[in-house]
């Protein structure tokens, strides 16, 4: 079977490197990948557009392709899979209805309170001043989150009123385009965050390995929200008894709700969560895909074929597949990011040191990097995720700065903390 893979970062090469490692997966086609899958073996780059339907779907009718996965939310948002349900290709990644659960904040809010799943208190607001009433009513610490996709750059936790209200302006005032029209403001939940993503055919959901990752762009959580700064699994936040909970109140009700509204989900469901100090899981976001770095932490131990897994989905099936084996030990992936990430980087800078870092035994997937001229340079905020596997957190977490060291690229930058929580829990 070949295998069309649609974006181009660090969770694409994960799930490129692992589906290449089933029997079944003859090749993979990336749309566009970047400078890692360019050198997989049994993989090549196509450069097209994540948005160019038309072109990724005329491919994969010549080509053979035998399902399509879409890492990105941004075209599962503008409807990739209905366009390509529609030519009758097979698709791992929910419809463009499927998709508000992420492109939308106040639709899943309203999706988890007609559904009951916990989740912090909120209000949405089309007006900055109906918007302001409630949170000088509601005093701070208060949550402003704008409404749309924002690259995980849309939310401010506030200390104070003063702090809310500015956020509230700087999203009606266009900060984040059409996703700030609309604002959701949320109770500020405490806890430990987790990630727990799961696979669904729209029936039947199921689990992986809970994950956590490290949102802020400095050590001790500390400084700008960012896509990820580095994740590890299986975290121990959630215990096998947490996890049924999750499957129980928060997993199985909402493809349960959303199948009532006549969505036919099948892909990733990815929940964030915070565990309140009383053990209850709380809902903080949905995601309608594979979370980024929390892939390259939770696939590396996965020992089910990852397209069987994919194609049960999509051809909704998956009730029928055995349960998922895991293989046993832990995984940490640190991501080494360009200067300036979140914000303004510079790219272009060659980068060495990658057979080094993988001839310690860690995996380095790419995110933002591309080959020039035969020479891999940075191409973007994020430029490398390197992941360790061992039977404990404190190898895993050696393990994979140990090949960090070997890396070289000019204005670098890593957190050197990743793993902190889970070595404070096992204390
Ligand atoms: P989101 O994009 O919704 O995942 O939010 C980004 C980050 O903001 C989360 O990972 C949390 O650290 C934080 N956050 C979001 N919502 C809340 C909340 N209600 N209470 C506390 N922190 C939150
Ligand atoms: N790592 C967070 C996300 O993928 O949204």
């Amino acid at each position: 079977m070949k295998v069309l893979i649609v974006g181009s970062g660090g969770r694409e090469h994960a799930l490129a490197w692992k589906l290449l490692q089933s029997a079944r997966v003859q090749e993979v086609i990336c749309v566009p990948g970047n400078g890692g899958t360019s050198r997989l073996s049994r993989c090549r780059n196509l450069a097209l557009g994540v948005n160019d339907f038309e072109g990724i779907a005329r491919f994969a009718l010549v080509n053979n392709v035998g399902i399509i996965v879409v890492g990105p939310e941004g075209p599962l948002a503008a409807g990739i899979t209905d366009y390509m349900r529609q030519q009758e290709l097979t698709v791992f990644g929910p419809t463009l209805a499927g998709a508000q659960i992420e492109a939308s904040k106040s639709w899943a809010k309203s999706l988890m309170q007609q559904a009951g799943i916990p989740t912090a208190k909120a209000a949405a607001f089309d007006e900055a001043e109906a918007a302001i009433a409630y949170v000088v009513e509601q005093g701070a610490p208060i949550v402003v989150k704008a409404d749309g996709l924002a690259a995980g750059k849309g939310v401010t936790v506030a200390e104070t009123v003063e702090e809310a209200k500015a956020a509230i302006e700087a999203a009606f005032n266009g900060e984040f385009g059409a996703a700030g029209k609309r604002v959701v403001i949320e109770e500020r939940l405490v806890g430990q965050e987790a990630s727990v993503l799961a696979v669904t055919d729209g029936l039947t959901i199921r689990p992986l390995i809970p994950a956590q990752d490290h949102k802020r762009i400095g050590e001790h959580d500390t400084g700008a929200n960012t896509g990820g700064m580095g994740a590890y699994a299986p975290t121990p936040v959630v215990n096998d008894g947490l996890m049924d909970r999750i499957q129980r109140e928060v997993l199985e009700p909402t493809i349960a709700a959303l199948h009532q509204q006549g969505i036919d989900y099948r892909g990733v469901l990815y929940a964030g969560l915070i565990i309140t100090p009383d053990g209850v899981p709380k809902v903080i976001e949905f995601n309608c895909r594979f979370g980024d770095p929390e892939t390259q932490a939770i696939l590396p131990l996965l020992e089910t074929p990852l397209d069987t897994v994919m194609m049960a989905c999509a051809q909704q099936k998956l009730s029928q597949l055995p349960p998922l084996v895991w293989k046993s030990g832990v995984a940490t992936c640190v991501v080494v990011a360009a200067e300036g990430y979140p914000g303004k980087h510079q790219k272009g800078h060659p980068i060495s040191g990658i057979q080094t870092a993988e001839e310690t035994g860690a995996i380095v997937f790419h995110a933002g990097t591309k080959l020039k001229h035969q020479q891999l340079v940075t191409d973007g905020g994020r430029v490398l995720g390197v992941t360790a596997v061992a039977e404990t957190f404190e190898e895993a977490i050696a393990r994979a700065y140990a090949a960090v060291d070997h890396l070289q690229f000019e204005g670098l930058y890593v957190r050197r903390d990743i793993g902190h929580h889970v070595l404070k829990l096992s204390h």
